[in-house]
């Protein structure tokens, strides 16, 4: 029989690729460019399955397509606001992610950029390799405590719970969170979590930290107003989506004063950063790196096969997201 057809869009930890090529018919991407439309189209003409990720914007458009051939789109990421999700299933396609293998590395990541903002770890380093230290001092780049403050999480799902769990038992913090749902009651109760209205919690957090997923609710939820809610000594980290805060309104609001500083790993137009962001001092700015380990990116990606497994054998993907209707 012949194994289905598998095209992976970009390159993927050498043990995911070996492992597909093994069982799949794979068009693997060699030179790792971000498809075009026009090709994310052509693979789902072409083949049985699309491997894509978060650099893949997989439109209704795309999906239109007459000659649809794929029924499987397993995403690499737990995230998946880049596929028209009910265009995909009205075309009969499963959508898969990759949950829970990628949280303790985001959430450790998200933790370094606020230890990082408020220590001014960029600014110090930045100020090093330019030749510009002068030596110790006693008032020099004095940054803010983060241990015993209290953090605001926004989102309180898997990654959400795993970095207030570190802040709690490892710096000794104080967690309020705000989301759609509560945390189970043995989460609650082992982290103290003061579950608030997010209007609230902005003016209570001395960090805000966001985990929640890109939606259409979720769409510029830091906006100007609710920033404007936080303390003039706060940070705010995005380790989530980029267009969940008005990035525009995020500039204004650190021109301004109204916050202190803000690290950030995700942006509205990524890998397009706008240049004002480059220019604000009181910033760590990383290039969406929350799962960026081998041993979580290679986990993602066998959990992508696991799921492609799973369907060609007749399965129920673990990971499937959304329903699946008929066309
Ligand atoms: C995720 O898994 O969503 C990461 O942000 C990579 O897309």
């Amino acid at each position: 029989m012949t194994p289905p057809r598998v095209t992976v869009t970009r390159r993927l930890p050498a043990m995911v690729e070996a492992r597909l090529t093994e069982h799949y018919d794979v068009v693997l991407n060699p030179h790792d460019h971000p498809f075009t439309a026009g090709e994310l189209r052509d693979a789902l003409e072409a083949g049985d399955a699309l491997l894509c990720t978060v650099t893949d914007q997989i439109t209704a458009q795309v999906l239109s397509t007459r000659k649809l051939r794929a029924r499987i789109i397993a995403n690499f990421g737990v995230g998946f606001n880049h596929i028209d999700l009910d265009t995909a299933n009205r075309r009969g396609l499963v959508v898969t992610n990759t949950p829970d293998v990628l949280t303790d590395d985001t959430a450790d990541l998200a933790i370094a950029l606020m230890l990082a903002v408020a220590r001014r770890m960029g600014e110090g380093e930045r100020e090093l390799r330019r030749g510009a230290w002068t030596g110790w001092r006693p008032t020099h780049l004095l940054g803010t405590r983060v241990t015993g403050k209290t953090l605001g999480i926004v989102g309180f799902g898997r990654i959400g719970q795993a970095v207030a769990r570190r802040a709690f038992h490892g710096l000794r913090m104080r967690i309020v969170a705000a989301g759609r749902r509560p945390p189970p009651e043995a989460v609650a109760t082992e982290l103290e979590v003061d579950w608030l209205p997010l209007d609230d919690l902005l003016g209570r957090a001395d960090f805000v930290s966001l985990h929640a997923p890109a939606a259409a609710d979720t769409h510029h939820l830091i906006d100007a107003r609710r920033l404007r809610l936080m303390r003039s000594d706060a940070f705010l980290i995005n380790t989530a989506r980029g267009n969940i805060v008005d990035e525009a309104a995020l500039i204004d609001a650190l021109d301004a004063g109204v916050i202190a500083g803000a690290g950030l790993d995700v942006y509205e137009h990524e890998p397009k950063i706008h240049s004002a962001l480059l220019r604000c001092p009181r910033m760590v700015l990383l290039p969406h790196l929350g799962s960026a380990t081998i041993e979580s990116r290679t986990a993602m990606g066998m959990k992508a096969v696991d799921n492609l497994d799973a369907f060609f054998e007749g399965r129920e993907p673990a990971d499937e997201v959304g329903r699946v209707r008929s066309t």
